[in-house]
């Protein structure tokens, strides 16, 4: 087979986000695209080869997969599969912020025994079987395929997840077109002391990144996995709104069907939860604020991304 020479690629980045920080070791190009994506997609990452990472984490709802938490072979993980959109701007990974980067980040889902439950040494063994592996790694990182190879691929292909074409977007930042009456009335609320949603899902990522508890109890200690500490207690890494349209089922748990349970919720107050955030307090929204808020969110979603052919799985 003819020598195929790798090309250095860009990331295209919109001009109100933040420059992006790229490891030294992983620019990417394009043999690190196409091997990451492969593997994103291969069912020999799970143990009896049944699922893929795409299997929960679905381009067209945003990479998420609709399940109130994931299931895989009638086991469930206990959590909600979150959106990808944007990582590579986010300092933690995880709900409690346990793993710090992307490239560490794809060793979990392969360990973990309710997702693929396979050891990164018999993954190796399996892909070095294959040529078209052994050639593509040898391309993007001018060796044989491991678990070096394997999870920066991954996370070069996570890194492209970059989602800022939402109608919000070309409306706040760009100035193009403008807000019905509705929405604008929701992004000022959203915006507004009296609700405080923008102190925690702050721009442009619609997250501060910090960890919050909003009173929900169900036994999933959250932040108090990693620290240990009894105050965090139910403390979660605020998600991104980005495509909140169409990545619910909604919160760690996937314990909210519909953005309006979620207003609903954060309406009462949130929940009983003894380390809830002073923010969280009850705010007698009118209807119509509710369903405003509600019009707002679903102005963040980024359709041309959730539909875009190069990032769904090749056949
Ligand atoms: C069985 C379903 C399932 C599979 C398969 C799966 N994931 Fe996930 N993924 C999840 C869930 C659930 C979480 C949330 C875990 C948590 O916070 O504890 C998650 C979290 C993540 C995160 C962290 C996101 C964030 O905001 O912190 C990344 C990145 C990720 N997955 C990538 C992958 C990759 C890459 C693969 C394939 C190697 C994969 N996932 C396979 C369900 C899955
Ligand atoms: C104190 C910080 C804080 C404030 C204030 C706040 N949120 Fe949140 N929000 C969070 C955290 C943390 C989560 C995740 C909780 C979990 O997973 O259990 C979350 C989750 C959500 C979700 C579900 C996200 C998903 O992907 O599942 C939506 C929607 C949401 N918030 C909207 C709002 C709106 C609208 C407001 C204002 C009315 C608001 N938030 C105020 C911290 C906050």
């Amino acid at each position: 087979m003819a020598e195929k020479k790798d090309k250095i690629i860009t990331y295209q980045i919109p001009s109100f986000f933040p420059k992006m920080d790229i490891p030294a070791d992983n620019i990417p190009s394009e043999a690190r695209m196409e091997l990451g994506k492969k593997l994103f997609y291969d069912v020999q990452l799970s143990k009896n080869q049944t699922h893929h990472c795409g299997s929960c984490h679905v381009v067209s709802a945003a990479f998420t997969d609709g399940q109130r938490v994931s299931v895989i072979q009638e086991n469930s993980v206990n959590r909600n599969a979150p959106t990808l959109v944007n990582l590579a701007w986010s300092p933690y990974l995880m709900a409690e912020g346990g793993v710090p980067n992307l490239e560490l980040q794809a060793l979990a889902p392969i360990h973990e025994s309710h997702e693929f439950n396979l050891s990164m040494q018999e993954l190796i063994l399996r892909l070095q079987e294959n040529e078209e592996y052994q050639l593509l790694s040898q391309r993007a990182y001018q060796r044989p395929i491991d678990a070096f190879v394997i999870t920066r691929a991954l996370a070069c292909f996570q890194r492209s997840f970059i989602s800022g074409d939402s109608k919000f977007d070309r409306v706040y930042y760009l100035k193009q077109g403008n807000f019905s009456a509705s929405e604008q009335r929701g992004f000022d609320l959203f915006f507004s002391e009296q609700t405080q949603c923008s102190s925690c899902h702050a721009l442009p990522f619609f997250t501060s990144y910090e960890f919050a508890s909003l009173g929900l109890t169900d036994g999933d200690e959250g932040l108090k996995r990693k620290t240990y500490l009894e105050e965090d207690a139910g403390k979660f890494k605020t998600p991104t709104l980005r495509n909140i349209e169409i990545t619910g089922p909604y919160m760690h748990n996937g314990s909210f069907g519909s953005l309006v349970e979620v207003i609903e919720f954060y309406n009462a107050g949130g929940g009983p939860g003894r380390y809830k955030s002073n923010k969280i307090i009850p705010m007698s929204l009118t209807e119509q604020e509710k369903q405003d808020l509600v019009a707002f969110l679903k102005t963040l979603t980024d359709w041309n991304f959730v539909q875009n052919a190069k990032l769904v799985r090749s056949e």
